[in-house]
């Protein structure tokens, strides 16, 4: 039976991967499930925010379920012990180049968009986000000018192989859906962007049935909220979909909504919330599990073939928020645990 990780990490990571398991059992009993602390949580424990245990589970495992990592506490300490160098860690070490964030409107949530209801009914889309390369992973550092001042750096930069294989991922994602792939680059100032923009209409020969467009990263963001309906997927490096999909989640309702997958084309897969460990709310019960839940979805249709319990559970979801079950982010009061019960109920 399968083995799935779970990496809950700090802040609402633990709370919010609590209710993702809860919901994971119910699809199977028979599902194995083992646990780590990543992120400060292991830096506590054992000096080290990716302990050698964790990597290797995560390798062992069919699948990860990862929660968040990151608290202020540690903001001061140096990189590598950072709780992000967990994330950071596992994407590379597993090769998870290829980041899916699908972002769409639930019905029931027009009223907690950010946009208004005839704009933020139209959202469905989703971001391809590069996940291994970009300015994260180039040399990076401060030094000091000749001047004797400070200076920061990180190189951003990509290869042919790292942007056509992430391009594929794109239009192989348009070819389910709509068939409409936006690459959003930078292109007009960044030479790495210029390269990306040149291998993706390369790669466009081989999927002639999808429509290409390609749009300035600033522009993409303004069309985000202007009329997200327009895009169906859209291809991006490291950095620009971080970003994007952050705003994309206002646009469908919270941050608390929105799952992603990071995967090698292996079909191991690391599957998390795309946002963080929340320390603002943490311990109160308040987070949102929605991202998480529909996350451990994620994770049963592209990791474990189960794309049929992976419908059901974003059914059940769909079904809890129709009835009116909220947490706060939505606008509701239910706690943490409540809308994990909601869902379940649902599931049947
Ligand atoms: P964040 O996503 O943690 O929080 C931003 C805002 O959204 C906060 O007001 C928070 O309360 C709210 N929010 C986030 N998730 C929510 C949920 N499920 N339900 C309800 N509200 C939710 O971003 P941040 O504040 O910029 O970062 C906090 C820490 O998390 C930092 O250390 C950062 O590095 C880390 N982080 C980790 C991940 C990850 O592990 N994947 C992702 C993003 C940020
Ligand atoms: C995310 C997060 C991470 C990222 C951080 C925590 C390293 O913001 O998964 O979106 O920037 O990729
Ligand atoms: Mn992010």
């Amino acid at each position: 039976m399968a083995l799935i990780a779970i990496l809950p990490g700090d802040g609402i990571g633990p709370e919010v991967t609590a209710e993702a398991r809860r919901v994971l059992e119910a699809i199977d009993p028979a599902f194995g499930f083992e646990t780590e602390p990543v992120g400060g949580a292991a830096y506590l424990e054992y000096g080290q925010p990716l302990p050698p245990q964790a990597l290797e589970l995560a390798k062992r495992a069919d699948a990860v379920l990862f929660g968040a990592v990151g608290d202020p506490q540690f903001d001061a300490l140096a990189r590598p012990f950072r709780p992000e160098a967990a994330i950071l860690g596992l994407r590379k070490e597993l090769g998870l180049f290829a980041n899916l964030r699908p972002a769409k409107l639930f019905p029931g949530l027009e009223d907690a968009s950010a946009l208004k209801r005839e704009v933020a009914e139209s959202i469905d889309l989703v971001i391809v986000r590069e996940l291994t390369g970009d300015v994260y992973f180039g040399e990076k550092g401060q030094r000091t000018t000749a001047d004797g001042e400070r200076e920061g750096y990180d190189l951003m930069s990509y290869t042919e192989g790292e942007v056509r294989r992430i391009a594929r991922v794109g239009f192989e994602t348009a070819m389910t859906r709509g068939r409409k792939l936006c690459s959003v680059d930078k292109a007009n100032v960044l030479e790495t962007s210029q390269l990306w923009r040149d291998v993706v209409i390369g790669v466009a020969a081989d999927f002639p049935e999808v429509e290409l467009t390609h749009m300035y990263v600033d522009n993409a963001a303004m069309q985000l909220v202007r009329n997200p309906g327009a895009f169906d997927v859209i291809v991006t490096g490291n950095l620009f979909g971080d970003i994007l999909s952050d705003q994309a989640s206002m646009c469908a309702g919270s941050i608390g909504m929105l799952p992603s997958a990071a995967l090698n084309g292996s079909g191991k897969g690391m599957y998390e919330p795309i946002h963080g460990s929340a320390p603002d709310i943490a311990g109160e019960a308040k987070a949102n599990p929605c991202a998480a839940i529909l996350s451990a979805a994620m994770l049963l249709r592209h990791s474990l073939g189960r794309g049929d319990d992976a419908d059901r559970i974003e059914a059940a979801v769909a079904d809890a928020l129709r009835d009116g079950a909220r947490t706060a982010d939505l606008g509701g009061s239910l706690s943490t645990g409540a809308m994990g019960d909601a869902i379940l109920s649902k599931l049947g």
